[in-house]
């Protein structure tokens, strides 16, 4: 049977003492059973939350306020009792709200420690989780500690090569362009043979090349190789689209080069083609000179230097009057070193389509004709930031890449 406050009529010690044990045994016991049940472990969090209510079901029936078991026997013994008692009951009730307050506090510690310890075990019993300590896994266990301060996520900052990338994109995006991608590794058929670089060719070399292993069982055109520029996405492009393209193809490549403050193994490219009826080189010199002006500013001139390349012809170089010195050659009275005192900066390649690249997509080289170009995403970053080492891109140094944020 529950234990209920009995009314008391006896005030005397002996009356008063028998009743506060019966309490105080009541007390116990119902703290014994709050402690006692157990939680199944496949319904662990439910049965946890069971257990805590319980608890709670066991605190209110002892310190409610509204009519909690100390709330009672401030009514029904102090209150009733007569007045040369109040004194010796006022004591004994007030010991037993310390008594009660102090059981309902250590019951709630002690299903706290049950309830860690078998967190811990089920931690412990997961593969991989152990603790030295017994401390150690009740912090584990003992879930978020809000006064810790939380974790920072730090913004972040677009990288400068994809940053550069982007405007040197969004310069052709606004002439009509779209953007073609295709894959780092390719084969030697689209990286050389189709863009009219024939076998053993010594154009191939001006590409030092690195090669899949294990090739060798192939036919040559099949083996595989990181791309050394962007040009075979114009063959691919070509094969899945008919004229007119005008197609812009950002990426990554791959060269055989030591690195050093120019050179980078690894490094980017965006390639441009556009192909139509009566493309001419005045419309490649004037996109050219439109896309440089973007980039740089609308004082850059720009200049085509004959050159060569396999996959356009005629073909050019294109160069920008220097930024550093305003083409001048000379800055603050001394030579300009970015120039080499020659107030040019060479910047890209490019030409118009060789027909025999035609011939590798099944275009008419007598119907089309169209230019390509290829630029160096670091180089025009290394120019427009001031950066004097291509390593910093690939470094991986946050102080560096913070300044582009
Ligand atoms: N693919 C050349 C390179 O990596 C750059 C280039 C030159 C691309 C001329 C072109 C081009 O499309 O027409 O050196």
């Amino acid at each position: 049977m529950a234990y209920t406050v009995s009314k008391l009529t006896d005030f005397s010690a002996t009356a008063l003492d028998s009743a506060v044990r019966d309490l105080l045994s009541a007390l116990d016991q119902e703290a014994e059973g709050v402690l006692a049940s157990k939680v199944a472990e496949p319904e662990h969090d439910a049965g946890w939350k069971k257990r805590w209510d319980e608890w709670k079901v066991f605190r209110d029936r002892w310190i409610a306020r509204k009519n909690g078991i100390t709330t009672q026997i401030n009514e029904l013994w102090l209150k009733a009792a007569p007045k040369e008692t109040k004194r010796e009951v006022g004591q004994q009730v007030n010991r037993l709200k310390g008594e009660i307050e102090g059981k309902v506090k250590a019951t709630e510690e002690r299903l706290q420690h049950q309830q860690w310890n078998a967190e811990k075990a089920v931690i412990e019993s997961t593969p991989g989780r152990s603790f030295a300590t017994y401390d150690e896994a009740l912090k584990a266990t003992q879930g978020v500690d809000i006064t810790l301060p939380g974790i920072r996520r730090p913004i972040g900052a677009e990288h400068p090569v994809i940053k550069t990338m982007n405007e040197i994109i969004g310069v052709f995006r606004n002439l009509g362009y779209s953007v073609e991608e295709g894959p780092e590794v390719e084969t030697d058929y689209y990286n050389f043979e189709a863009l009219n670089f024939p076998p053993n060719h010594p154009a191939r070399d001006t590409q030092d090349t690195l090669f899949i292993a294990g090739q060798d069982a192939k036919p040559p055109r099949d083996r595989l190789l990181l791309r050394t520029h962007t040009s075979p996405v114009q063959i691919r492009t070509m094969q899945k689209m008919r004229p007119p393209v005008r197609v812009v193809c950002p990426g990554k490549v791959h060269r055989n080069d030591a690195p050093d403050a120019t050179h980078s193994p690894i490094f980017h490219q965006v390639e441009g083609l556009a192909v139509d009826t009566n493309i001419t080189f005045c419309d490649l010199k004037g996109t050219l000179d439109h896309a440089m002006k973007a980039l740089f500013g609308s004082n850059v001139k720009t200049r085509f230097y004959p050159s060569f390349f396999p996959f356009t012809e005629p073909s050019a170089d294109v160069q920008i009057s220097c930024i550093f010195c305003d083409g001048k050659g000379v800055r603050d009275g001394t030579p300009c070193r970015n120039c080499k005192a020659s107030g040019w900066i060479e910047l890209l390649g490019c030409g118009m389509v060789d027909p025999n690249v035609y011939g590798f997509v099944d275009y008419d080289p007598a119907k089309v004709s169209g230019f390509a170009f290829g630029m160096g995403v670091e180089r025009i970053a290394i120019l427009k930031y001031g950066v004097d080492d291509i390593q910093l891109f690939f470094s991986g140094d946050v102080r560096f890449l913070e300044q582009f944020g």
